[in-house]
């Protein structure tokens, strides 16, 4: 199961970020040495020892000297090594389309591919390797996209979309969370994003580019039947159904998720079945209503939406 951490690089926009972090920190702690090194030495010998003024001393140039020009120097060069960090991390995006849009919404992300008009929720792939420019855009407050493991974070402000670069170097599954007060369920407003060799990723979105077949008998069939009957259509879509909402997340492809209700469930048809009894019991305050299901319900329900893989 991997966690977010801090610790964990797959991105050498990271590695720049994390590199001018640590450079900063040793100069500034031999600052730090230096000072009150200084200072305690300076009390403990010159301590007053007689009566009496002790002997006034005014100016030294060399001394003067010396504690101007350090700190211009050492300022100088951690302007430099700014802007190159500046440069390695956010590449200019000139006045390219981006490959990627993300929408923040309360509380989940939708995630859009340009080229191919694939549509997902909160399990974001990306192609090891291939830089992608992604827009950021909100659907109603603040949020912030934040995988630590990738370096770069953004604010996501309603009417103001923002852009970044993302370009992970090393396959893998790297966890992050909104990283901005966005009310009640903040908290469960996870992302996780899959890197995957540029091959492999190809064939995910050919994957997700795809319609799952309808299901025409059984539980599942029973299921679809539901799903368009009760107001589930109304806010998620499911390609090949209609209307194509994004009120909620998009379940064309749900089962092929790890996760549900953005990070708080792992995907099994127990907790699909649990959270569609009562989604407010796992994420209070979530816009996904209580429908009140009959147990016979939630079961189709369930039965169809483990065939959308
Ligand atoms: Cu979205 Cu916090």
């Amino acid at each position: 199961m991997p966690v977010t951490s801090l610790f964990t690089s797959a991105s050498h926009q990271e590695q720049a970020i994390a590199h001018l972090f640590v450079i900063v920190l040793i100069w500034m702690g031999v600052i730090l040495a230096l000072v009150t090194g200084l200072v305690t030495y300076i009390v403990i010998v010159y301590r007053k020892k007689g009566e009496g003024e002790p002997r006034q001393v005014f100016g030294n140039r060399r001394l003067e000297l010396i504690w101007t020009a350090g700190p211009i120097l050492l300022l100088i060069y951690i302007f430099i090594a700014t802007v190159h960090t500046i440069a390695v991390s956010d590449p200019r995006t000139a006045n390219r389309s981006p490959e990627m849009t993300i929408i923040a919404h309360q509380w989940w992300w939708e995630v859009h591919y340009t080229g191919t008009g694939v549509v997902t929720a909160n399990e974001i792939h990306f192609p090891v390797g291939k830089p992608m420019l992604v827009e950021f855009k909100s659907a109603d407050v603040i949020h912030d996209f934040w995988v630590p493991a990738l370096g770069r974070k953004v604010d996501i402000i309603p009417g103001h979309p923002n852009r970044l670069w993302i370009d992970v170097d090393r396959a893998g599954t790297y966890l992050g969370t909104c990283a901005e007060y966005c009310g009640a369920e903040h908290a469960w407003m996870r992302i996780r994003v899959i890197a995957q060799p540029p091959a492999q990723f190809d064939q995910w979105e050919r994957e997700q580019e795809q319609i799952p077949p309808e299901p025409t008998t059984g539980d599942a069939a029973a299921g679809l039947a539901l799903f368009r009957a009760l107001p589930c259509i109304n806010c998620h879509t499911i390609r090949g159904l209609g209307p194509t909402p994004s009120l909620a997340p998009d379940l064309t492809h749900l089962a092929s998720r790890e996760t549900l209700a953005a990070g708080r469930l792992k995907n099994t048809p127990q907790n699909l079945a649990a959270w569609l009894r009562d989604p407010g019991y796992f994420k209070p305050g979530t816009q996904m209503p209580n429908l009140r299901l009959s147990n016979e319900q939630v079961n189709d329900l369930v039965a169809y939406l483990e065939t959308l893989r």
